[in-house]
């Protein structure tokens, strides 16, 4: 249900070809991370490229709630002065992590490691997601829990400066579960081990080296071999860093497949994100059929980044198989989008976590191609998308405080015979402010502030 301030858009066939060069802004899961271990650590950290969308923001509150603080600076790189591991201040008042589960899951790592009393709340969205799979590690190391039936939030959490050092297997791969256990695992005396069935982004061990703490990382034999078993040494002293971060790869996502999709265009995407462990939906766009080149591969803050030149390319379905899963878990609605304008079938295997996404994003991503005309089946828990070279389009499409529906409703609205209405984009703003513009400088001609 759209709400009061719901910011409806038609978006109608791209008329031109899109082109030039953008930049798109910094990367989610690494914009939390900075601010987090930089409250954490002594001294200051500056951060160059923060991502500014209200879920990062979020984040930003709550640090300053525990205590660090957080500021921007008039040359919009951000300063943390942190409090030190096990130093954060008891919060006054309830934290609100708006529509992000990552904030909430990870600050419920940092939360659980202190001996401060906190609740922490969110939107609709978010109060429906679940949280026992964080809450059921952390109790593991003493603290407390009290949330909502089915572990929702609000949530309380009374937390430990002592807590016990966690040696835990994750039952799904998810990196937002790893990182929570590693944030409690800093102030614990002694190692935190965490088992992962399957490899998931690791920007939280790459940054806790870049810090100075101590992490481990090691293959196992679990998920068939694909596992692996991080160590982290307890209570090290982090350090105030600079750190610079990477445009997010699944930002990028959308004018990408955008390009693919109008006829004759070219795009120029800057400093991507390139981490192996995000870049699924671009080997799978590549094995479509997809004409991305990588330009100027270099390491920028201890991330791989490169340059994406982008060209309309003639797509095929392919089977997506379900072990690359983690490392393209945002990008299942837009590349639904792509599929819907390639010829033949896609077959998107294993995607039961888009189910506990900011939407369930199997059913929304469904319905998104559904109203457009275009023949999609879901078979246990894979997406079938049927596609061919135009799509009749024509949907109103209910976004669901989902940021990356509405994005993806957007791609699929440039490409379509009939206009797209899209119900609310307002919640854009939580991943990519300026996305509009952004869209508008290489041509797609969206409206702004046009009501539906
Ligand atoms: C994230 C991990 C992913 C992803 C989310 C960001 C992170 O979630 O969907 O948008 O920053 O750790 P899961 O790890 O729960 O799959």
């Amino acid at each position: 249900m759209p709400h009061a301030l719901a910011r409806p858009l038609v978006v109608r066939q791209a008329a031109t070809p899109l082109g030039g060069k953008i930049r798109v802004p910094g990367d989610k899961s690494i914009s939390h991370r900075a601010l987090m271990f930089a409250g954490l650590a002594q001294g200051d950290t500056r951060i160059t490229g923060l991502l500014e969308g209200e879920d990062v923001l979020r984040t930003a509150s709550a640090m300053r709630a525990l205590g660090a603080v957080v500021t921007r600076q008039a040359d919009e790189s951000w300063r943390v002065s942190g409090r030190g591991i096990g130093q954060l201040a008891e919060p006054e008042d309830v934290l609100d992590m708006g529509n992000s589960g990552t904030a909430a899951r990870l600050l419920a790592g940092i939360l659980a490691s202190h001996p401060i009393v906190s609740v922490m709340t969110g939107d609709a969205s978010l109060r429906g997601r679940p949280m026992r799979r964080v809450i059921d590690p952390l109790s593991l190391t003493g603290a407390s829990f009290t949330a909502r039936a089915g572990g929702r939030l609000p949530l309380c959490i009374a937390g430990l400066g002592e807590p016990k050092p966690l040696s835990y297997r994750l039952p799904v791969a998810s990196a937002q579960v790893k990182s929570a256990i590693l944030l409690a695992g800093l102030n614990t005396s002694g190692e935190t081990v965490v088992e992962e069935p399957a490899p998931t982004r690791d920007h939280s061990e790459n940054m806790l080296r870049h810090f100075g703490a101590e992490v481990s990382v090691e293959p196992t034999q679990a998920g068939h071999g694909r596992g692996r078993v991080i160590r982290l040494t307890g209570r090290p002293t982090l350090v105030g860093r600079d750190v610079s971060v990477p445009s997010d790869p699944s930002s990028a996502a959308f004018p990408l497949v955008a390009a693919l999709l109008v006829p004759g265009s070219c795009i120029t995407l800057e400093a991507v994100g390139l981490n192996p462990l995000r870049t699924g939906l671009i080997a799978t766009l590549i094995e479509m059929g997809a004409d991305i080149q990588v330009m100027n591969q270099r390491v920028e803050g201890g991330e791989p980044v490169g340059d994406l030149v982008v060209t309309a390319s003639a797509l095929t379905g392919v089977d997506v198989p379900a072990d690359r899963a983690p490392s393209m878990i945002d990008e299942y609605p837009v590349l639904a989008v792509a599929a819907a304008f390639a010829s033949g079938t896609t077959r998107m295997r294993g995607l039961e976590e888009l189910r506990v996404k900011e939407s369930d994003r199997l059913a929304s991503t469904v319905a998104l191609l559904t109203v457009n005309g275009v023949q999609v089946t879901v078979d246990g828990d894979d997406m079938i998308v049927t596609g061919g070279r135009s799509v009749p389009g024509g949907g109103r499409v209910a976004t669901q405080m989902d940021h990356r529906l509405a994005m993806s409703a957007v791609v699929l609205g440039l490409g379509a015979e009939k206009p797209v209405t899209i119900d609310d984009t307002s919640f854009i703003e939580t991943s990519f402010p300026g996305f509009t513009t952004l869209m508008n400088r290489i041509g797609a001609c969206l409206p702004v502030d046009v009501p539906a």
